[in-house]
């Protein structure tokens, strides 16, 4: 089981039982599993991030319950900032407990489903702003092209329309953080079909695909002047997705996406860039290229009804 590094941050047994029995009640999707106040482990523990002198941040994590998204949960709740957890259902939410009871709170709805991830959004905002969002989510190698009630190709749903509303809808946090993967240099640079309603379905394609335009959107999200936007590459790392035998570091994996989320080194507190393990990369041309970034944000806006950039017109 997970342990924060302050003991006394972790709950009881018995104080777990009323979010377990939240979690357990036939309450509906969009439920919002908040820890009373009065017995949060952050009011026992002094912060680390406090003690040091860095200002405690407010993070939502999309996708926490298993891979990057619950390792950079707990890494950014061990440094005593309040995480907003993420779980797909109230089952999920369920196996990731221990890590709840330590958090600001957990919000729950299917990132497949627009009016699900609408949901998402309204139970983040309940909270405030935040200062950091991380779009962590993501599906890899789906056997089908799938159908969300949408319509949409699965692959695109999660990986690119769901981070794409979640940014529209959530109150624009000072940084944002999309992660990417090196596999977006294999996305096609034309934006034909990306609901993959024409072509025959190829997972690795839609997945690389997916990957190519949400580092496109980080870039895209750099022209909001008061907000940070970055996209990372985790690396190939053993997660449920990418499997026992992958060769890089998970805690390189995701110790990028806390650094941007919250640090205050000059280094972390700028605006489009692509990074792997807290190097700047360059990215695939089409992600820097203006005339493929407003063709994709305009696509977005016709698949989802959302406008990103009402100011553009
Ligand atoms: N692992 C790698 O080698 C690698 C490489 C490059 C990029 N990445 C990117 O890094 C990110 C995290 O990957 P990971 O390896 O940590 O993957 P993972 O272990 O499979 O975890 C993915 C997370 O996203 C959640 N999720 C998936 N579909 C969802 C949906 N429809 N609604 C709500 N939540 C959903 C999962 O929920 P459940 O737990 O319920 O499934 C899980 O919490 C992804 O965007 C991925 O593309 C990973």
């Amino acid at each position: 089981m997970w342990e924060p590094a302050c003991k006394n941050r972790t709950r009881t047994l018995a104080g777990l039982a009323p979010l377990l029995a939240s979690i357990q009640s036939p309450s509906p999707p969009s439920v919002v599993l908040r820890l009373d106040p009065s017995t949060r482990t952050q009011a026992l523990c002094p912060h680390p991030a406090t003690a040091r002198g860095n200002p405690m941040s407010r993070i939502f994590i999309t996708g926490s319950t298993d891979g990057l998204g619950l390792a950079a949960a707990r890494t950014l709740i061990s440094q005593g900032h309040d995480v907003v957890l993420h779980a797909r259902s109230r089952q999920r939410a369920a196996a990731i407990a221990d890590t709840s009871a330590a958090a600001l709170s957990l919000v729950i709805g299917d990132l497949a489903s627009a009016a699900e991830t609408r949901s998402i959004a309204d139970q983040v905002n309940a909270f405030g702003r935040m200062d950091a969002v991380i779009h962590n989510a993501g599906i890899y190698l789906e056997r089908s092209r799938g159908e969300t009630p949408e319509g949409h190709a699965k692959t695109l749903a999660v990986n690119v329309l769901a981070p794409y509303l979640l940014t529209a809808w959530i109150t624009r946090p000072d940084r944002l953080i999309y992660l990417s993967s090196g596999m977006h240099r294999s996305g096609a640079s034309t934006l034909d079909d990306i609901d993959w309603k024409r072509r025959p379905w190829n997972a690795s394609q839609a997945y690389s695909e997916s990957k190519l335009y949400i580092a496109t959107l980080a870039a895209l999200a750099r022209h909001w002047p008061d907000a940070l936007s970055n996209a990372v590459d985790p690396g190939w790392v053993p997660t449920k997705m990418g499997g026992a035998g992958a060769p890089d570091d998970l805690e390189m994996g995701h110790l990028t996406q806390t650094w941007l989320a919250t640090s205050d080194e000059g280094a972390a507190k700028v605006s489009g860039g692509y990074w792997y393990h807290r190097q700047r990369r360059e990215a695939a041309a089409e992600v820097g290229d203006v005339g493929f970034q407003e063709a994709l944000v305009g696509r977005l806006a016709e698949l989802t009804g959302v406008r990103l950039f009402a100011e553009r017109g």
